[in-house]
């Protein structure tokens, strides 16, 4: 089994002096932790702050989003070599979020992982459906898309360094988990797909977070399917105590 891991994606939460308190309250509480893998995303702007707290612990630190680009005339955008100059290791990439409201694409989704790659930073891919989408019995048939789309180009070696984060979007800040048995039903279908499209081993050591509502009290039941490797948590990730506790019990 693999090492849990926990990312907490802080949303357009937390200025600096908020950021700086919240780390100082993780750093203290989880430093002997170290069956877990850790990491927080927060706002582009309190990154770097962040980061020069995170010099002495094994929490480490992402970004929300990223623009493909190297470098340009992009107004407002980020670009992977800007990141991992802000110390970041990981980028979120494809949130619901940046899909709904920001009119993300599986293509744009596609060059972002890409650009990510390239620059040796570790994409954490976003998926998930819509609750019209379950309803319809389609979630399955979407999830495939957004594989297919995200992934396009993608060969074998390349998979095997990225992370998915399975995020029904009915799940969602809305307080409404996925039961262990629906998400793993996904995750399953997420490690075969990637077996059959890229390798066994690929599909084998592919971390799947799962992500919607985790909070204390649900981690460890979700951390009991095999297929569930980590959570991507937002909510409850901005609160030291509740963060604590989900990191603990992913163990
Ligand atoms: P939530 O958000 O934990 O607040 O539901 C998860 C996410 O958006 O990554």
């Amino acid at each position: 089994m693999s090492k849990p891991f926990i990312a907490g994606n802080w949303k357009m939460y937390k200025t600096i002096p908020e950021a700086r308190e919240l780390i100082n309250g993780l750093k203290r509480q989880l430093s002997d932790l170290s069956e877990v893998d850790i990491v927080v995303c927060p706002a582009y702007t309190a990154l770097s702050d962040v980061s020069d707290l995170l010099i002495d612990s094994h929490i480490q630190l992402g970004a929300q989003d990223v623009y493909w680009a190297e470098s340009g005339a992009f107004t407002g955008e980020v670009s992977v070599l800007m990141l991992k100059d802000a110390g970041c290791r990981y980028v979120i990439v494809g949130h619901s979020e940046r899909r709904k409201y920001f009119s993300e694409s599986d293509e744009t989704v596609n060059k972002k992982i890409k650009a990510v790659l390239a620059g040796g930073l570790t994409p954490i891919f976003c998926l998930g459906e819509t609750l019209a989408e379950r309803e319809k019995n389609q979630t399955i048939s979407i999830i495939e898309r957004q594989l297919k789309g995200g992934l396009a180009g993608l060969d074998a070696a390349s998979v095997a360094k990225l992370i998915i984060a399975y995020e029904p979007v009915w799940a969602i800040g809305t307080g409404k988990t996925a039961t262990p048995q629906q998400a793993a039903e996904v995750h399953q279908f997420i490690r075969s797909w990637c077996g059959q499209h890229y390798s066994g081993d690929t599909a084998q050591n592919l971390l799947i977070l799962y992500g919607g509502s985790v909070k204390p009290s649900n981690i460890q039941e979700l951390m009991q399917e095999s297929d569930i490797d980590g959570a991507l948590v937002g909510g409850a990730s901005l609160d030291t105590a509740s963060f604590v506790q989900i990191v603990k019990g992913a163990v």
